[in-house]
């Protein structure tokens, strides 16, 4: 049997395979709502047979957005437009993720296609950015950030749990803390933007406090019965390598023991200038590592397409889970033609049954 067609339970949750989708920012929401765009792509997503759908990285609050275009759970109207999102997904037959997020100094920049880099200031459309110390990000995201307060801080713990607790009752039944990706809570982690002197900065047990203190007070909110997820950075690329990736791992086991279910496992994006090794699958046997030292289950992504990759992933322990991003864009039933690829499109591992009756009996008679 396919490894990575065999269903994946999680606390009380069951995924039909071990695919899932990760968060991939559309930006096309307005004031963060979230429109049709948003509705036809993530179920056209979930109907392609991907066990796990997350939804892109959804703002805190207005400043946590990266742009203009970002989602955002800081109102109830929002969380409406994101409940229909979350039904349509269950309907065809994915779990419901959703990955909530602060992207702290790297805010208030512009869509991808329209420079990537921050609104002008001045611009009526730029916000202030905020962040562990008044550190830029450099190169394209040079705005300096407001060193963050010690009630800044306790305001955007507060909003994380307050947006955990939207996705949940909008019906979410995943939850993917957003703390990689040089993001607010990645650059409480790292000593090349975290450069405070009170108790959120300093040695590891400073820079991870954000961290375990936000998982906490999410901790609270989201129903103990439902995956409570990270993603997080644990490794730059940056030649401090061995250092970053056991520290990280130590804070994994610290999460672990707060109530974290399910790591995953990402670059942390931190500073511009690193020497990331692209290339097919280069983050497996990090996730591997992890995996294995912080005892707890995996995810991850970055260049794996290839089915027969993504099922040796799994089948080898490098991964619980096999996040499968642009493949999906450019192909939303990448996930069934993979387990055809793999032999093992028994129709409840991908398809809902008004898909899967016919298409099995259409391949059958093609195939006679
Ligand atoms: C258009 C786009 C938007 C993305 N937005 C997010 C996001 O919202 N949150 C996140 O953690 N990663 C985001 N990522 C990274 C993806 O989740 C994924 O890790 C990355 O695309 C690598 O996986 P892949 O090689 O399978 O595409 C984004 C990637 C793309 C291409």
């Amino acid at each position: 049997m396919s490894a990575l067609f065999s269903p994946f339970q999680l606390k009380d949750i069951t995924l039909r395979n071990r695919i899932a989708v990760p968060p991939m920012c559309q930006y096309s929401a307005d004031e963060g709502m979230t429109n049709d765009w948003h509705l036809a792509h993530y179920t056209s997503l979930a109907r392609g047979g991907a066990g796990l759908v997350i939804v892109e990285a959804t703002a805190v609050s207005p400043e946590g957005r990266i742009t203009p275009g970002c989602t955002g759970l800081w109102n109830d109207a929002q969380a409406e437009g994101m409940a229909r999102i979350a039904a349509s997904i269950k309907a065809a037959g994915a779990v419901p993720g959703i990955q909530i997020a602060h992207a702290g100094r790297k805010a208030s920049a512009n869509r991808p296609w329209e420079g990537d880099d921050h609104i002008a200031a001045g611009d009526a459309r730029a916000w202030e950015t905020i962040a562990p110390s008044a550190v830029a990000f450099g190169a394209n995201l040079p705005q300096v950030p407001h060193a963050m307060t010690l009630a800044d801080i306790a305001r955007v713990k507060a909003d994380f749990a307050a947006a955990a607790q939207r996705a949940r009752n909008a019906g979410f039944e995943y939850l993917e803390l957003h703390f990689a990706h040089g993001y607010l809570a990645q650059t409480f982690f790292s000593s090349h933007s975290n450069r405070r002197d009170d108790q959120y900065g300093g040695d590891l047990d400073g820079r991870s406090r954000f961290m375990l203190e936000t998982l906490a007070a999410v901790r609270e909110v989201w129903p103990e019965n439902l995956p409570l997820t990270a993603r997080f950075g644990v490794i730059e690329y940056d030649g401090r390598d061995e250092e970053t990736l056991s520290e990280s791992i130590a804070v994994t086991r610290a999460m672990r023991s707060g109530g974290l279910d399910l790591l995953n496992v990402s670059v942390g994006f931190t500073i511009p200038d690193t020497s990331i090794p692209w290339g097919g699958a280069f983050l497996a046997p990090v996730a591997k590592r992890v995996k294995r030292e912080a005892n707890i289950p995996v995810a991850s992504s970055w260049g794996i397409d290839d089915p027969i990759e993504a099922d040796r992933a799994v089948a080898d322990g490098q991964m619980d889970l096999v996040m499968i991003g642009r493949a999906h864009l450019a192909n939303p039933h990448f996930t069934y033609q993979a387990a055809q690829k793999l032999k093992a499109d028994r129709p409840s591992w991908v398809l809902p049954a008004p898909y899967a009756h016919w298409l099995e009996r259409y391949r059958s008679s093609a195939a006679a």
